[in-house]
């Protein structure tokens, strides 16, 4: 289960850049390529453990080590990976050291294939990445889909480490060849250094040191070229963006907006606005606990007071007026998936960016990138660890930049509204000007005038339940109650709509959510009208049955959960399909192969076991008169 603090650490991660003349890297490849032997390598050579450690280290080597009678740096990082173990919220580890010449900040990520989230969360703080090779075995998709992530999260120096040069007999052939395999793929991605190192992190061999074991290689070693790398980095030189954290409002003299300086800086007297409504205003203070400051940078946490009343809530993001974001509620943006469910487009998922958290779906998927080619696929889905390029739509406008351009305003992540889990991690290409060309057209007969003519309250019926559990029938005889008192009335029936709207879906995951999305937005159209509409679908998902729900206003969605248990829907059978399920016929067929989640707190339950027709109708007539629907 991912906690809250892991999210809100990981979307801090992937916005925050920090510190300046620091060398920020990550190491990554597969699992036992050497990472924390490398690592651990590092801290020893540059001196930064304590003697006890050191005797520790050596002790503990020669117990449990795998390195004879040398040092197991691996053994260094092995209280981590013990953590780690434990389950799926390990994190990365960073660690600090410096040399002579500069600071380091790494991020050890760990290499399993379900870790991905965590070298994404390492990388979109990175300049630099460590991508190990273990010299016998090559290249390995791992590689490449971390060379991917590398390349999306913005890092823009990479280090091909082809380690265990010892175990391959320091051959210069062998390591020729791989950064030759490794070339074809990586090279077309833009990075602006790809500096490919021979070593042998156990042996300390061209990490900081060289011998003549390998006089063949007269690159640079490791360490000389982490100190030595130009990392130009343009953050600072970017204008203010502030998201505002929480609205501070301890009592009614003072009101302050907190927050973290996400890139470039503000000072007392500059005028900013709130990027989405362009509300004006002008900085009074800037607050800290250590007392009040004339300017604050990047990377500073701080309250700003503001001159005047202004209408500013968490999620806002306060900009200089001059120079604004985009605010859009459409854009194209890299996805990386990261949970075992697949992909959804038409799925509602909540989309976290900066403070601001808001309910989103991803409209289409544009391509998926074949791992190992890179290449562009078409594809409507992606899997866990895939990585796309999709149109994302979002029920508000949020204010964001080009992840390019500004990581702390680009990236974000997806979480499921159900389990609350992160499902996605994502980088924004750029806005949608279809989203802003078009604008609501608006019309002198209103949703009001409409219902008031027709003397009802528009109102969506949604039964929802397993085939066979009778929605349909028990839908028809409301509806012909309902016109016989008088009502105007529409019915939304699975079997029907599949035949015309809907005939191009079928029944995977995909498509039920497909259909009930386009059900949802029909059923809404039809409330406009003024129509009391029924609609009878199995609707399996909680997700879609809410963002059906959520499309509309407040108590015009009933839920009518149809609760007819499994084995009474297949004794009726009334269409002969569960015969067909049993023989294994049909494919996803809901109860066997394909999941029905039930509604949890439906406005209404109907056992049809116990009810007859016209009961379960009279039931539903007397909830729509007891909520004052029928006028
Ligand atoms: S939903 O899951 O996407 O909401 P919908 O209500 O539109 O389904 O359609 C369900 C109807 O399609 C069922 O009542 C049944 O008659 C028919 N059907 C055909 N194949 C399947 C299947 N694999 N699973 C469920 N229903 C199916």
């Amino acid at each position: 289960m991912v906690t809250e603090t892991t999210r809100d650490d990981l979307v801090d991660r992937l916005t925050h850049t920090g510190q300046h003349g620091v060398l920020r890297f990550i190491t990554c490849g597969s699992v036992d390529d050497g990472k924390s032997t490398l690592i651990g390598r590092l801290l020893y050579d540059a001196k930064l453990l304590f003697d006890d450690q050191i005797a520790g280290l050596e002790n503990d080597s020669k117990k449990h080590g795998t390195a004879g009678e040398e040092i197991d740096f691996a053994l260094l990082l092995d209280g981590l990976e013990a953590e780690r173990e434990q389950g799926i919220t390990i994190d990365v580890a960073y660690r600090y050291f410096s040399t002579e010449k500069r600071k380091f900040v790494v991020a050890d990520t760990p290499g399993h294939e379900q870790y991905t989230r965590n070298m994404a969360t390492g990388a979109s703080t990175a300049d630099l990445a460590i991508i190990l090779i273990d010299g016998r075995k090559g290249v390995l998709t791992q590689t490449l889909r971390h060379t991917y992530i590398a390349h999306m999260m913005g890092i823009r120096h990479l280090v091909l480490a082809v380690n265990k040069m010892d175990l391959v007999d320091w051959s210069c052939a062998r390591f020729h060849s791989i950064v030759a395999d490794y070339m074809k793929s990586a090279e077309n991605l833009g990075f602006k250094s790809i500096t490919a190192i021979p070593m042998s992190a156990r042996f300390g061999e061209n990490v900081s040191q060289r011998t003549d074991v390998m006089d063949w290689y007269t690159g640079p070693i490791l360490l000389e070229h982490l100190e030595s790398l130009d990392i130009e980095s343009g953050e600072a030189q970017q204008p203010l963006r502030f998201p505002v954290q929480w609205v501070n409002r301890p009592n009614l003299n003072f009101r302050g907006y907190a927050g973290t300086v996400a890139s470039g800086s503000v000072a007392v007297g500059d005028d900013i606005v709130v990027a989405s409504s362009g509300a004006a205003s002008r900085v009074s203070r800037i607050v800290t606990s250590d007392g009040d400051l004339e300017t604050a940078e990047i990377g500073d946490a701080v309250t700003l007071v503001l001159e005047g009343e202004i209408d500013i809530a968490r999620g806002d993001v306060l900009v200089p007026p001059q120079e604004r974001p985009d605010v859009s509620d459409q854009f194209a943006a890299e996805l990386l998936w990261m949970h075992e469910d697949e992909m959804l487009p038409g799925r509602s998922y909540l989309l976290k960016i900066g403070s601001h958290t808001v309910p989103a779906t991803i409209t289409s998927l544009k391509h998926r990138v074949d791992i190992n080619t890179f290449e562009k696929k078409p594809s409507r889905t992606l899997e866990m660890n895939g990585i796309g390029s999709c149109k994302v739509s979002t029920s508000r406008p949020i204010a964001f930049e080009p992840y390019k351009t500004n990581r702390a305003m680009g990236a974000f992540v997806l979480i499921d509204r159900f389990t609350n889990q992160t499902v996605g991690a994502g980088m924004i290409e750029f806005g949608l000007r279809r989203a802003s060309n078009i604008h609501q057209q608006a019309m002198d007969v209103s949703k009001d005038a409409r219902a008031k003519i027709k003397g009802q309250k528009p109102t969506l019926l949604w039964f929802t339940g397993l085939s066979g559990a009778g929605k349909s029938t028990v839908a028809n005889a409301v509806e012909s109650k309902l016109a016989e008192a008088g009502h105007h009335t529409y019915s939304l029936d699975g079997d029907n709509v599949r035949h015309g709207l809907n005939r191009d879906l079928g029944f995977t995951d995909l498509d039920r959510v497909e259909n009930i999305r386009r059900i949802g937005e029909v059923g809404k159209l039809m409330l406009d009208a003024g129509l009391l509409v029924t609609c009878s679908f199995i609707s399996p998902f909680r997700s879609e049955r809410q963002m059906a729900r959520d499309l509309v206003e407040g108590g015009e969605f009933i839920e009518v959960f149809v609760d007819t248990p499994l084995d009474v829907c297949i004794e009726r059978d009334p269409k002969g399909l569960y015969k067909k399920a049993l023989a294994g016929e049909i494919k996803n067929f809901t109860g066997f192969d394909s999941p029905y989640e039930a509604p949890e707190t439906p406005e209404l339950r109907l056992n049809t076991a116990e009810l007859s027709v016209e009961g379960a109708a009279d039931k539903v007539i007397a909830y729509l008169r007891e909520a004052n629907r029928l006028g």
